[in-house]
């Protein structure tokens, strides 16, 4: 799937506001470039030395140049900071106390979205209603990640020990890619996430989606994968509601089968990818918290049989 990732067609008000902010510096520095040059190029021209010629008239200041050349700057500076100041308040506004409507908390190298109204945890994919604001809480559990949605506006941090917040609002219904943006480690690079905006209605049967346990499976294969899935290791990190599988080292996986990618971007989210993934993770994402497992390749069909009916 080819998504438009260019920063030159924002897609929220935030975004909008600072590519604004962006055209307009660019703008200015261009015209200070242009009259510097301008000045300079006119002086080498004008003033330059001809045979026989001696020393030009020497000027020792001149008070009226010196105003200029602190005013301006000055004046210049002011408009900058206002323009800033007001880009700042649409990027950026205040919280008034609102509770998040969801929390992310990054992990090296993948991302937790946790909806803490809804009741459930998915991971590397946000799903938003389009034209809302929501509210992010931003965490993280290891080292400092960064939120970054290319086309939806403003990074911001997630420090250990710390919660930010940030406003994130898609104007169309869509695909939007980020990724992280802080050098966190060996697999930084794929700590890819996406912002899904999808119409008020879609949003909801999403939600009501995520929030369902699934049903327990009812063909063999995938009911043995049930059952080795409780036996083998992956108890000890992943969670599925209405399992015994409670922990949350890893990515929660009761709708794993309803994401878009596997290992937060590397793959695909298909059934090949999959089977790809559990062969051996670290030959998939080397140095991610997953261990290969060696799995047999009848537990390896069972397993996979069985997460592919979390939809
Ligand atoms: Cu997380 Cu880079």
């Amino acid at each position: 799937m080819s998504i438009d990732t260019s920063i030159f067609g924002p897609a929220s008000p935030g975004a909008e506001a600072i590519l604004r902010l962006f055209g307009t510096l660019t703008l200015f520095s261009a015209l200070i470039f242009a009259i510097v040059l301008g000045v300079t190029l006119y002086s080498v021209i004008r003033f330059r030395a001809k045979p026989g010629q001696g020393e030009p008239r020497q000027v020792f200041g001149h008070t009226r140049l010196e105003i200029l050349w602190t005013v301006a700057p000055a004046a210049l500076i002011l408009v900058i900071g206002v323009l800033s100041f007001n880009t700042l308040r649409v990027v950026d506004p205040a919280r008034d106390g609102q509770p998040p409507e969801l929390i992310l908390t990054g992990h090296q190298w993948w991302w937790e979205v946790r909806y803490p109204q809804a009741g459930f945890v998915t991971a590397n994919e946000i799903h938003i209603p389009v034209g809302q604001p929501v509210w992010i809480q931003l965490e993280s559990v290891d080292v400092i990640h960064d939120f970054w949605v290319l086309k939806l506006g403003r990074k911001m941090d997630a420090v250990p020990g710390r919660s930010n917040y940030l406003r994130l609002e898609a104007d169309a219904p869509g695909v939007y890619v980020g990724a992280c943006a802080e050098f966190c480690g060996m697999q930084h690079a794929w700590m890819r996430l996406r912002v899904i905006a999808q119409t008020p209605g879609e949003y909801a049967a999403w939600q009501q989606a995520q929030a369902a346990i699934p049903p327990p499976p009812t063909e063999t294969v995938a009911l043995q994968g049930a059952k080795r899935f409780q036996e083998l290791t992956c108890v000890n990190c992943h969670a599925i509601r209405g399992t015994g599988a409670q922990a949350n080292a890893g990515p929660d996986l009761t709708h794993i089968a309803s994401r878009q990618t596997l290992g937060a971007g590397v793959l695909d989210n298909t059934t090949a990818n999959l089977t790809k993934w559990l062969t051996n993770p670290q030959a998939v994402k080397p140095g991610n918290q997953m261990p290969h497992f060696s799995l047999s390749s009848t537990d390896l069909s069972a397993l996979v049989a069985y997460l592919e009916t979390l939809r």
